[in-house]
Parts: structure tokens; C-alpha cells; sequence
């Protein structure tokens, strides 16, 4: 099967797409381990749960999308996988900036029958974004994954993207988005902020907040589908429509500061109203301590409730996706069921009160028993996220 690749490729399947792949045996580091990195065209096989979350998001939307745009087409996996896997997907364009990858993406387009149905370019993503706004070709469905941060090509997606259309986005600077630089993350998202516990769903809210901000300054307003992260990444979908008006008042409601203390990890969000008091909620009600703070944050929903159940209906649903992409999907319906509050960390609740860390299945059934939903958080062994405030989980922890 692998002659159907030129020499150094490999043919590998992955949803219902075959793709030639840089074979990895030529690109292992000295410890046996597959360095995508290395290889001339980028292929990540880590990044199969981002891909079928793709496919799974465009089936949940349940509309006709007539141009998709996978602007950091790589092996032009995921544009196949879209053309072949959903439907209301007519017609993408692939593109790359890299000429190693334009050729794969030919080869592979052809390899899976889909030529026919998808354009190919070698631009970068900006000129070839602004290039299709240029147009009036507006794209239903604008894909942003980048090597690190997507800040540099956001502006152009949401010029590029139709009036509720979507854009899907990645995020693999996780340290400045966390706040672990937080000079960088600055620079890079305008956030003030610093790392706290629950760090992974700040540097969500972080990217949301920038995104928000990027589609203000050309009259348009984001509307957050669907956001997680895992292992490495952050993965936001989020619906874009016009109005300036409606921009500005996103940005009056949704932009605000996270108060977090990481002493006993009690976490506030303080809306624009509460700012006139803010230096009483920056002090930690539980212990009295000084919170970090993260100012210029997103504070609304991340995910929309009604759209993370579509997406668990079709994940359910959909054969050609992993268990563990399964599994996101579902973490993410329930944070959403919850309200997307911040995480619950319980090893800080212990800790704080000198106790023995508790199983996060008992704190779970506490909580039930006294009405309350809650869910662990996935890939953590420590977090929750419930609807039931921090106090309740306080006494639960002090109790067991
Ligand atoms: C993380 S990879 C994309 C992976 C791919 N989307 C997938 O799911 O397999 C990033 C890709 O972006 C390309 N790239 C980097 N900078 C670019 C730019 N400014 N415009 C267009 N493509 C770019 C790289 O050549 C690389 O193939
Ligand atoms: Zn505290």
C-alpha cells in the first residue's frame, strides 16, 4: 500500500482518510520517540483527538457548509477527513505555506478521491485569508492551526469567516497563555495575569478573551461553541457575527478579572460591576490571603450548552473517531452542563486543611447526595468542576 507514497512517506489511516505520512521511522530522537517536528512535512499523531473533534463540531452544527478553509493544511488530513467524514462539508481549500506539504496534500487528495472537492494553495495564511475576504469569498468554517501561538492570524479569520460562520482554533503556547511568562502573555494576548492552580482552563479564557477582542476591532462578536484543553493543546470553537454594537457589549460583559488563590484554592470571577470593590474580592475569603490575579480575561460561558450536547450526540454517534476523543467530548458537555465554572482543586482544599488528599469519587457522590452535579476534570487526578460553590466542597473535603 505504501507505494502509493513517494519514498520517505508512509501510508497510514487515520478516521476514513488514508494519508502518506513522513515515515517515522526516519524521524525518532535517540529515546525510540516520533519527533513530528523533524520530518519535512508536519504530521502529529497526538493531534488525532483535535482532528475528530473537528469532524465532530462540523456534524454538531447541522448546517450546509459550502467553503471550509484549513488554512495550516500540513498532509491535508484534516481537509480530507472533513470532506469525507461530514457531509454538509462541500467543498474545502487546503492550504500550506510550505511547498513539501502542497505536494503531499495533492497526493493525498488524490489518494482519497476527493480532488474534485478541494482547492489547494501555497499561501500564507494571512495573505491567503484576506486574499478570499478580497473576494467576497466567505468561508463558513475557518480553521487556525498553528506551530505555537494563533494570535498572528486570528484578525484575518474572523474578516475571512461569513456571518455565523465559525472559526476553530488551536493553541500550543500553553506556557504564556497560563501565565507562566506572563510579560509574554501580555505581549502576546494584551492579559494581565500571572499561573495559578487550574491554569490550563485560565489559558481557555485567556485566548477567548483575545479572540473577542481581535473581532471588536472589526465589528464583530464571538459567540464560545466549544473549548478544552488536553495534553498539550487548547482547542476553542466559536461562531462569529457582526454588529459593533453587540461587540462592544460582549466586551463590557465578558471581559473582567479572575481572582484565584493559590493557598486553598478558592477562585472569583469579578465582573465589570464588582471592579469598584475590587480590592476587597482580591483578598481570599476562605483564608484571607492575597489572590492572583488575571485581569482582561474572558468571565462568560466557554462553551455553549446546546452545542456540546449536539457534539456528544454525534461523538456518540461517529465510528470513525477514537475512544479518547470520545471522552473529551463528553468532559467537555458536562463542564458545560455545570455552567463552565473554574475547576475545584481538590488537592488544594486538602492541603489547606491538613488532610490526607480524598478520592475524587467520594467528594463526587458527597456532592450528589446533597443535589449538586460534578464531574472530574479530564487528564487532571485532582480537579472537579460542580455547581456547587466552593464552600460546599470545603465542608464535603473537611468531612471525609
Ligand atoms: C501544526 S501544523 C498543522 C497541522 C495540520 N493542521 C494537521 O491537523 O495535521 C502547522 C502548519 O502550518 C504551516 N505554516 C506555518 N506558518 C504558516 C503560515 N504563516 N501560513 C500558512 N501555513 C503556515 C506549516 O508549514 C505547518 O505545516
Ligand atoms: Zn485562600
Amino acid at each position: 500500500m505504501s507505494s502509493a507514497c513517494p519514498e520517505g512517506f508512509k501510508l497510514i489511516e487515520e478516521g476514513l482518510a488514508k494519508i502518506c505520512i513522513p515515515d517515522p521511522e526516519l524521524y525518532r530522537r535517540s529515546d525510540g520517540v516520533f519527533e513530528p517536528a523533524w520530518a519535512p512535512v508536519f504530521y502529529n499523531p497526538a493531534m488525532i483527538t483535535n482532528r475528530d473533534i473537528t469532524i465532530v463540531a462540523l456534524r454538531a452544527l447541522g448546517r450546509s457548509i459550502s467553503l471550509a478553509v484549513d488554512s495550516m493544511a500540513s498532509t491535508g488530513v484534516r481537509s480530507i477527513r472533513m470532506l469525507l467524514e461530514c457531509p454538509e462539508v462541500k467543498h474545502v481549500i487546503a492550504n500550506d505555506i510550505d511547498e513539501d506539504c502542497v505536494k503531499i496534500i495533492e497526493i493525498n487528495a488524490q489518494l482519497n478521491n476527493v480532488s474534485d472537492r478541494m482547492e489547494i494553495h501555497r499561501l500564507d495564511c494571512n495573505e491567503l485569508l484576506y486574499k478570499l475576504t478580497r473576494e467576497r469569498r466567505r468561508a463558513d468554517y475557518v480553521d487556525i492551526d498553528p506551530f505555537g501561538s494563533p494570535a498572528p492570524f486570528l484578525l484575518a479569520a474572523f474578516n475571512a469567516v461569513m456571518r455565523r460562520g465559525v472559526v476553530g482554533v488551536t493553541a500550543t503556547d500553553l506556557a504564556p497563555l497560563e501565565g507562566k511568562y506572563p510579560r509574554k502573555l501580555y505581549r502576546r494576548y494584551g492579559i494581565k495575569g500571572t499561573k495559578v492552580l487550574v491554569s490550563k482552563s485560565i489559558a481557555i479564557r485567556n485566548l477567548l478573551a483575545y479572540m473577542a477582542k481581535e473581532a471588536a476591532k472589526i465589528d464583530r462578536v464571538v459567540k464560545p461553541l466549544l473549548a478544552y484543553w488536553y495534553r498539550h493543546y487548547i482547542r476553542v470553537y466559536v461562531e462569529v457575527d457582526s454588529g459593533g454594537l453587540r461587540a462592544s457589549e460582549a466586551l463590557e460583559r465578558c471581559i473582567g478579572t479572575i481572582a484565584y488563590c493559590n493557598y486553598c484554592g478558592y477562585g472569583r470571577i469579578v465582573a465589570e460591576e464588582d471592579e469598584a470593590h475590587i480590592e476587597e474580592l482580591l483578598r481570599c475569603p476562605i483564608c484571607g490571603r492575597q489572590m492572583a490575579v488575571i485581569r482582561d480575561t474572558w468571565i462568560c460561558r466557554i462553551n455553549d450548552s446546546e452545542f456540546t450536547y449536539q457534539c456528544f450526540k454525534e461523538a456518540e454517534q461517529c465510528t470513525s473517531i477514537t475512544l479518547e476523543s470520545k471522552r473529551i467530548v463528553l468532559s467537555v458537555m458536562c463542564s458545560s452542563k455545570v455552567g463552565d465554572p473554574l475547576p475545584i482543586k481538590i488537592s488544594a482544599i486538602a492541603k489547606f486543611l491538613r488532610r490526607n488528599m480524598p478520592k475524587i469519587s467520594t467528594v463526587i457522590e458527597k456532592l450528589n447526595e446533597i443535589g449538586y452535579n460534578a464531574y472530574r476534570v479530564l487528564g487532571t487526578h485532582d480537579e472537579i468542576v460542580t455547581n456547587a460553590p466552593y464552600e460546599e466542597v470545603l465542608n464535603i473535603v473537611r468531612k471525609i
